[in-house]
């Protein structure tokens, strides 16, 4: 898609309401949507088929290969909707916002790329608040109630469930910005 405005990367897209509404409300914008249950992504991406979107496309992997799949500086923008939580400290590396997979985010977004984060969880949400500095991204946007005043923006399926459950939705935006050079974020 070489007219593509931006290249933006959802990671675990799951049955893909997300992706595609996106792909359809920005379809200037390339929309590549990752999520290693085939199950799943089979459903997003018939979704996809269904609406004739042709600017959304996915890939059966994992979210710690990006790099086998982007170029270095080649993605604007990355989503992360709803990740599995892994609860305990023994599991805290599987965490996508882990600052083991926001520095592998970081070979691949352009200067100043953004990773866009939604989640119910609140542990998950104010320990990733922590973590999004540590490897060097500054946070913006950042709210516990996104749809406290009505909803906003287009929701995953899993936030349109909680939504409907009266759980509020945690938000913030990570911009790229150079990796505090004094600590070891891992
Ligand atoms: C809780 S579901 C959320 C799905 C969707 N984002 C939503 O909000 O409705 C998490 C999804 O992320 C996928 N996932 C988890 N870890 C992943 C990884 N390392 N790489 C790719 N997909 C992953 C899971 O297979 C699952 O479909």
């Amino acid at each position: 898609m070489p007219t593509a405005g931006e290249l933006r990367v959802e990671l675990g897209c799951g049955k893909g309401r997300f992706t595609v509404g996106t792909a359809q409300a920005e379809p200037e914008a390339l929309i590549i949507a990752v999520e290693r249950i085939p199950d799943a992504m089979v459903i997003a991406a018939e979704r996809a088929r269904d609406l004739d979107l042709k600017n959304v496309f996915f890939i059966d992997a994992d979210a710690a290969d990006l790099e086998a799949y982007f170029a270095s500086g080649e993605v604007d923008r990355i989503y992360v909707n709803f990740c599995d939580p892994w609860p305990g400290a023994r599991y805290a590396k599987r965490r996508l916002t882990h600052p083991g997979f926001l520095l592998r985010y970081r070979k691949v977004l352009s200067s100043g790329g953004e990773v866009h984060f939604k989640t119910d969880n609140h542990d998950l949400f104010e320990w990733s608040l922590f973590q999004f500095p540590k490897a060097g991204f500054r946070l913006s946007e950042v709210t516990r109630n996104l749809h406290e005043n009505g909803p906003r923006g287009i929701m995953t399926d899993y936030e349109e469930k909680f939504y409907r459950l009266g759980t509020p939705i945690n938000r913030c935006v990570g911009t790229m910005e150079e990796l505090p050079s004094s600590e070891n974020p891992l």
